[in-house]
């Protein structure tokens, strides 16, 4: 009888402990916007590095943006690491994210310290990635396609039901798209643009990866999407060609921010410090993501995109990721592009 009790205290007291080393490793929710094999790796990694036990959920730019405002009174999220950089401006300007100044600062490319300045220290680069799109060689000539080489060639009558893009509320990609082309063209010009373009489109994807997966899966010809998503589809075995439009093209700086009113703000912190590391960035060519990575000491791959010899125009990040102007053109493409007939 003595020897049951003094072994159940002890397990007791194990437990205890246990839960007390849990409970100070801590915990936090990370909401992350890359692509699901890379954000399960990155949440992996900082619990190993730290042991802090980390919830993800993975969802498109636009998507994040829009549960993190409808979260406002209530966070829920505690780190937003991954997506375009314009919705976590959107979010800077609308008070939903929270400033923090990083010791790992010093170690980042200005155009990651750029980011963040221009919102007020509430986000920061962690990667950058140029705009075009991707075909399917195979199904191209199977359907006698000619090989298109810029955006207007994607308005050619030939294409119809062979474009994929998603859709630019849900997707940070597709943003970028329309955002790229009134920059490109002109207001007017981009729209046209986007009007065409509409035409030709098979499906507008909730993911703006999504449609260039499916180019991979033989379900699709082209997709439009950042070049190292068409890339990663081409490492991987399939017949994807990546395009960098002859026109130019614009770009995104892959960012992150603390969302405002934390409840793990200490554990979000050490993510982020760490999310800026080396050690961290070089994960991303463990899952092919071929991003340029914003610390200066980290790896990038040999079959990532060379920025130098993409035509990248000026994207205006300050305006384009504004509140006024993302809402705008946004209604705009609800209003006069989505509901055309196709
Ligand atoms: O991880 C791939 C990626 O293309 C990132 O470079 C980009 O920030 C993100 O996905 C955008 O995803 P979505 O278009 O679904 O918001």
């Amino acid at each position: 009888m003595r020897k049951s009790i003094y072994l159940l205290s002890a397990a007791t007291l194990a437990l205890a402990a246990a839960s007390t080393s849990a409970m100070a490793a801590g915990k936090m929710t990370l909401y992350c916007s890359a692509q699901e094999d890379w954000c399960q790796l990155m949440a992996r990694g900082f619990e190993d590095a730290s042991g802090i036990k980390v919830n993800m959920t993975r969802k498109s730019s636009g998507e994040t943006f829009a549960q993190i405002k409808a979260e406002e009174a209530n966070p829920k999220g505690d780190v937003w690491w991954g997506g375009t950089g314009d919705p976590h401006l959107q979010a800077a300007e609308e008070d939903l994210t929270q400033p923090y100044m990083s010791s790992m600062r010093s170690q980042l490319h200005p155009w990651a310290i750029a980011q963040a300045e221009s919102a007020g220290n509430k986000t920061i680069g962690i990667y950058s990635g140029a705009l075009g799109y991707g075909y399917n060689s195979d199904l191209l000539a199977a359907n006698n396609l000619p090989v298109p080489a810029c955006w207007k060639d994607l308005l050619k009558p030939e294409y119809k039901g062979h474009v994929q893009m998603a859709n630019p509320n849900s997707s940070g990609t597709a943003y970028t798209t329309l955002a790229t082309m009134v920059q490109l063209f002109g207001e007017d010009g981009g729209f046209d643009f986007m009007k065409g373009l509409h035409k030709n489109i098979n499906q507008y994807t909730k993911s703006g990866s999504a449609p260039i997966k499916a180019a991979g899966r033989g379900e699709n010809t082209i997709g439009i999407v950042f070049m190292h998503d068409a890339v990663k589809q081409g490492v991987a075995g399939f017949p994807v060609v990546t395009v960098a439009p002859c026109e130019g093209t614009g770009y995104e700086i892959g960012s992150m921010s603390i969302v405002k009113g934390a409840r793990n703000l200490d554990e979000a912190k050490q993510f982020y410090d760490w999310a800026l590391s080396t050690d961290a960035q070089n994960l991303a060519l463990e899952v092919n993501a071929f991003q340029v990575p914003s610390n200066k000491g980290s790896n990038t791959s040999d079959k990532a995109p060379d920025m130098s010899t993409i035509t990248l125009i000026d994207y205006d990040f300050k305006t384009y990721g504004s509140s006024a102007t993302r809402k705008g053109l946004l209604q705009k493409w609800d209003e006069e592009v989505s509901v055309l007939p196709q």
